[in-house]
Formats: structure tokens, sequence, C-alpha cells
């Protein structure tokens, strides 16, 4: 038995909905990944935007749902310690994460958590101070090395690089990265930026998920919950 079985959760359409075209643009993002990289498989992805909000963990968690359904073994860290929500969205406990393993106080079985089939989840755990330096540190590259030869994929959910440079960080220890935009939210300049940062430090972003876009009621219609998008602004006549 899994810990969300029963648990109705709303971010997680890729779950409930398999033709709904949310799901399939989910679907969509993990063939890309798939085929993006031949000669070596693409194994830790780390995921981010350039702010607070736009779809992370969302895309994230969706993205785990989509990998699973090819009986990958997937592996969710919640690596967004300022923000961490992964867990709200399974509505599972974060009193054991990986700060937790990290400092010594809990074992790799207090902090994995199975939440569906082939899905396995760390949250952050107790709240620390050293974010960056946590983020930086050999032993969580190490802890994540480890779990390479466990699981198929790794799924990093990170903190907007806007914010800080958390997510620059653990793009090296990652194979490629996923920018997520809200659609409309950053201007062009931003995104360049953004961009630019990870050039910088050789990361490959691998792909940008587009959020919150307005295709128009219609094509939303079947998800009437979450997904709708956001309401058309009128313009004054
Ligand atoms: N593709 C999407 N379409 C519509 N709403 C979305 C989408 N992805 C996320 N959301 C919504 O946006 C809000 C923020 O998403 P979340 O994944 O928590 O963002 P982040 O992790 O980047 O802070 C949530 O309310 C979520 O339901
Ligand atoms: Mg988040």
């Amino acid at each position: 038995m899994t810990n969300v079985e029963n648990k109705m959760l709303k971010d997680l359409i890729s779950i409930y909905d398999s033709s709904n075209p949310a799901t399939e643009a989910y679907r969509a993002l993990r063939t890309n990944i798939m085929y993006k990289n031949f000669d070596a498989p693409i194994k830790v992805i780390n995921i981010t935007s350039a702010t607070q909000g736009e779809g992370k963990s969302t895309t994230c968690l969706n993205l785990a749902v989509v990998f699973s359904q090819l009986n990958k073994k997937v592996l969710v860290m919640d690596l967004d310690l300022r923000i961490p929500t992964i867990h709200k969205k399974l509505r599972i406990r974060n009193t054991m994460g990986i700060t937790d393993l990290l400092n010594g106080r809990a074992t790799v079985d207090n902090v994995v958590k199975p939440v569906f089939k082939n899905i396995d989840v760390i949250t952050t755990g107790t709240k620390i101070i050293y974010h960056s330096e946590f983020i930086q540190s050999t032993a969580l590259m190490n802890f994540i090395e480890r779990m390479k030869d466990e699981y198929d994929i790794i799924l990093l959910d990170c903190p907007p690089v806007g914010i800080v440079t958390d997510a620059l960080i653990v793009s090296k220890y990652s194979d490629g990265t996923i920018l997520v935009c809200e659609s409309d939210k950053n201007d062009k300049k931003t995104l360049i930026r953004v961009k630019y940062q990870f050039d910088e430090v050789e990361s490959k972003v691998l792909g940008v998920v587009i959020t919150k876009a307005d295709f128009g009621k219609k094509y939303y219609s079947h998800y009437n919950y979450q997904y709708q998008p956001k309401a058309r602004k009128r313009k004054k006549k």
C-alpha cells in the first residue's frame, strides 16, 4: 500500500485523466526527454522556473506519473527548501526528509516514501537555515549519485532561479534542466537571462514547459477544476 492511496490530489491530472490534453502534454514532454540524448540516457532532471508559483512542483509530479506508466522507477526529491510543496500536493507528512537524512537523524528507509506504483518521494524534512550550503554539499551530490543505481529517473523539484542560485547549483549534478514558464508571467529579458545563467554553468536546458496558457475553455472542458485556463481579460471599448 502506498502513502497516498484513496486521496484526491488536485494537481495530479495525469493520475486521474489520461486522455486530458494536459496529460498528453506531460507525455509529450516525457518523450522529448527520452529521445533528447541517445548516447547517455537522461536520468537526473532539475526542474525550475524564473519565479515561484509557475508550476514546477506540478510539472515534476505529473512527469513522475507519466514516466512511471512506462514502468520506469522514479524518485522525486523536493529540493525547494524555502517553499517545499511536494508533500502538500501529495498530502503526506514532511517530518522526515532529505535534511534529516543528510544530518544523520534519519535513514534512507525513514525518508523514502512510496506514493504510487514505481514512484518514491523524498520530501525536504526539518527546516534548516543554510539552504545554499546544503544544496552545494558533497553529501547531497553523493546521495543523488547513489540513487542513480536504484532509479531510472530522478526528478529534482528546485527553487526558482530568479531568487537564489540553488537551481543553478543543482543543475551541475543533473543531466539537464526543465524550465517551467507560466504563460505571460515573465518578460523576454528575464527568460533570456535565465537561459544565459544555465549556459554559464554548462547545464543543458532540455526543454521549456509553458503552463497556464489560455487555449480557450473548450480544450479543458472535461477537467473542470485546477486546470481551467485563466479568464480572458476583456478589452475596454
Ligand atoms: N500546467 C498548469 N496549468 C494550470 N495551472 C497549473 C499548471 N501547473 C501548475 N498549476 C497551478 O499553479 C499553482 C502553482 O503551481 P506549483 O506547481 O505549486 O508551482 P511552483 O512549484 O513552481 O511554485 C498551483 O495552484 C497549480 O495548481
Ligand atoms: Mg513548488
